[in-house]
C-alpha cells in the first residue's frame, strides 16, 4: 500500500509537540511492515534542512487567491528517517524558523495544502491513501474531492487523524477566495457554525476519521470545542487508535542524549546517576523525590495550576519533594513559573523554553512526571516517562486514562486523579512522596512500567486495517 502523510510537523525535521513525534514514527513503522509510507510537510528553516542533502523532485505553480505562487518539492536524499520525506518550499511563506505563530498562518498552510494537492495531481499514478493530520491539512480531503482542478484525485481514499480537536483552523468567509474554485453545491462541506472550519471539513469529507486514543474519541462526542454534533453525525467513520512511541529513539539503554544508560535490570542505579546529574545542573536536592513537568504551558495542559500546586506541596510537605519544569507557552504562566525560581532553593527550578536534549535527561532522572491535563487526546510524555521508569501522575482523561493504571489497582504503576485542580494535584503529589519512601515498591513499579508495550509495532496494524476497510 502507498500512503502519503501530510502534516505540519515531523520529528526530527520540525516538532512543536506530539504531532511531530507521531508523524516521525508511524510512517517508519508502516514501511517496516512492508508498505510505502511517505511524509510531505512544509520546508521550514530548521537544522535538519541544513544538515541533510536534498534533491528537487518537482517544481510547480498554483494560485492562492489572486496570487500565483511557485513551489518546489524537495526530497531527502538518503531515506535517513526510514521513509521518503518531501518538503514543500514556498518562498517567503513557509521557509521561516518557527512552525506556527505567524499572522499569516492561514495563508501559509492553505498554500501548503494547495501545493501538495497540485503536486499529487501531477503524478502518473495515484497513491492508495492520503492521510492528513490535524487542521493544517484539513482542507485536503475537500480539495481532492470537490475542487475542479484536482477532480482526478477524487477517488483516492483519505484518512484524517485528529491529534488535537481544540484547534480547528477557523477561517472567515472573506478568506474563501484562498481555496481553489470548487463545486458550489459542496460549500456546506467547508462550513461549521458560520465559518470555514478545516477540521470540520476534514471530518465531513475524509473516508475515515481517527483520533489518538479510544477515550478521547468517546470524549469528542460530548466535548469537542463546538463539533460534538458533527462527531455524533459522523460516528460511523470515527475510530480511536492509541498512539505508540518510537522505542528506537526512546530507549534508556541507547538514548543518544544520555550519558548514563540503563535497562530494566539496572533501573535503580541508572536513574540515580541521571538524577544526580540533573539535580546538580539545576541546583536541586537529589535526596528528595523529584517531580517534573514537561510540556506546553497552556490551559489544555492545566499548566496554570502548577505554580500554586508546587508552592502548596512544598509548604504542606515541609519541603519533602523537589520540582523541575521544562516548558514554554503562555507568557503569564511562563512568568509565574520563572519568578518562583530562587524562592525555594534546592527544591524548585524551571527551564522556560524548548529543549529536546534536556527533556530526555529529565525523563531519565525524574521520579514522578506531572500531567494534570484538562484535555489530552493521547499524551506521549506519560509513555516516555514509563519507558524511563518515571512514575506518571496524571488526570484521568483521554489517552492518560488509557495508558496509566493507578498504583492502588492490581499491577498499577502510576497515580491518577480526577480534577485539574490544585487540591487534586497536591494530594497526588503527597501520594508520590509517601510511596517514594518505600524503595522496594518504587523499584517494582519502575520495572513493571518499563516493560509495558506501547510500541508502534503493536499499533501500526490498526491503521492498516482502517485503510483496508476503505479500499
Ligand atoms: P502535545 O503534543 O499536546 O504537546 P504530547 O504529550 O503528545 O503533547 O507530546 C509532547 C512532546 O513534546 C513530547 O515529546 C515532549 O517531550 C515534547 N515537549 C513538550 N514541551 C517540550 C519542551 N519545552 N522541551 C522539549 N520537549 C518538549
Ligand atoms: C496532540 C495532543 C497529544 C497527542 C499528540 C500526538 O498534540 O495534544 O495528546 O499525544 O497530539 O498525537
Amino acid at each position: 500500500m502507498e500512503i502519503v502523510h501530510i502534516s505540519a510537523e515531523c520529528y526530527p525535521v520540525a516538532k512543536a509537540g506530539g504531532l511531530g513525534d507521531v508523524v516521525g514514527a508511524l510512517p517508519k513503522y508502516q514501511c517496516k511492515a512492508g508498505h510505502i509510507a511517505k511524509v510531505v510537510m512544509p520546508m521550514y528553516r530548521t537544522k535538519f534542512l541544513y544538515n541533510n542533502e536534498w534533491v528537487v523532485d518537482f517544481k510547480g505553480s498554483a494560485h492562492l487567491g489572486d496570487w500565483l505562487f511557485e513551489y518546489t518539492i524537495i526530497r531527502e536524499k538518503t531515506n535517513s528517517l526510514g521513509f521518503d520525506l518531501y518538503l514543500v518550499d514556498i518562498n517567503g511563506l513557509l521557509d521561516r524558523e518557527k512552525i506556527y505563530g505567524y499572522d499569516d498562518d492561514t495563508e501559509r498552510f492553505t498554500a501548503f495544502q494547495i501545493a501538495v494537492v497540485s503536486w499529487m495531481a501531477s503524478w502518473e499514478h495515484r497513491p492508495d491513501i492520503v492521510h492528513c493530520h490535524d487542521h493544517q491539512s484539513g482542507l485536503v480531503p475537500f480539495m481532492m474531492k470537490h475542487c475542479f482542478n484536482y477532480r482526478h484525485l477524487s477517488r483516492v481514499s483519505t484518512v484524517f487523524t485528529i491529534h488535537n480537536g481544540q484547534y480547528q483552523g477557523w477561517m472567515d468567509w472573506s478568506q474563501s477566495k484562498l481555496i481553489p474554485a470548487w463545486d458550489d453545491w459542496k460549500t456546506g462541506l467547508l462550513e461549521w457554525a458560520g465559518r470555514i472550519n478545516p477540521m470540520a471539513s476534514a471530518i465531513k469529507c475524509a473516508d475515515r476519521v481517527t483520533t489518538v486514543s479510544q477515550s478521547y474519541m468517546e470524549e469528542l462526542f460530548y466535548d469537542a470545542n463546538g463539533l460534538e454534533s458533527l462527531f455524533d453525525y459522523e460516528r460511523g467513520k470515527c475510530v480511536g487508535i492509541l498512539n505508540g512511541i518510537d522505542n528506537e529513539i526512546w530507549n534508556p539503554a541507547t538514548d543518544t542524549y544520555l550519558d548514563n544508560h540503563f535497562s530494566v535490570k539496572t533501573v535503580t542505579k541508572g536513574k540515580k546517576a541521571n538524577k544526580a546529574l540533573l539535580c546538580e545542573k539545576y541546583g536541586l536536592d537529589k535526596e528528595k523525590p523529584l517531580f517534573v513537568f514537561i510540556g506546553r504551558l497552556v490551559g489544555e495542559k492545566a499548566a496554570e495550576i502548577l505554580p500554586g500546586s508546587i508552592a502548596r506541596a512544598i509548604h504542606e510537605s515541609g519541603g519533602a519533594a523537589s520540582f523541575l519544569i521544562l516548558g514554554s507557552g503562555q507568557t503569564d504562566i511562563e512568568w509565574a513559573l520563572q519568578q518562583m525560581t530562587g524562592q525555594y532553593p534546592g527544591l524548585y527550578n524551571a527551564y522556560i523554553g524548548y529543549n529536546e536534549a534536556l527533556s530526555h535527561l529529565i525523563y531519565a532522572g525524574a521520579d514522578f512526571l506531572l500531567m494534570p491535563s484538562r484535555v489530552e487526546p493521547c499524551g506521549l510524555n506519560q509513555m516516555y516517562a514509563m519507558r524511563y521508569g518515571t512514575v506518571p501522575v496524571v488526570r484521568s482523561t483521554g489517552g492518560l486514562k488509557d495508558t496509566v493504571v493507578d498504583m492502588g489497582d492490581p499491577d498499577g504503576y502510576g497515580i491518577r486523579f480526577n480534577h485539574a485542580t490544585e487540591s487534586d494535584l497536591v494530594y497526588s503529589i503527597s501520594r508520590g512522596v509517601s510511596v517514594y519512601q518505600d524503595s522496594a515498591h518504587m523499584e517494582k513499579m519502575r520495572k513493571f512500567m518499563m516493560q509495558v508495550d506501547n510500541s508502534w509495532e503493536a499499533t501500526v496494524q490498526k491503521y492498516i486495517s482502517v485503510y483496508q476497510g476503505i479500499l
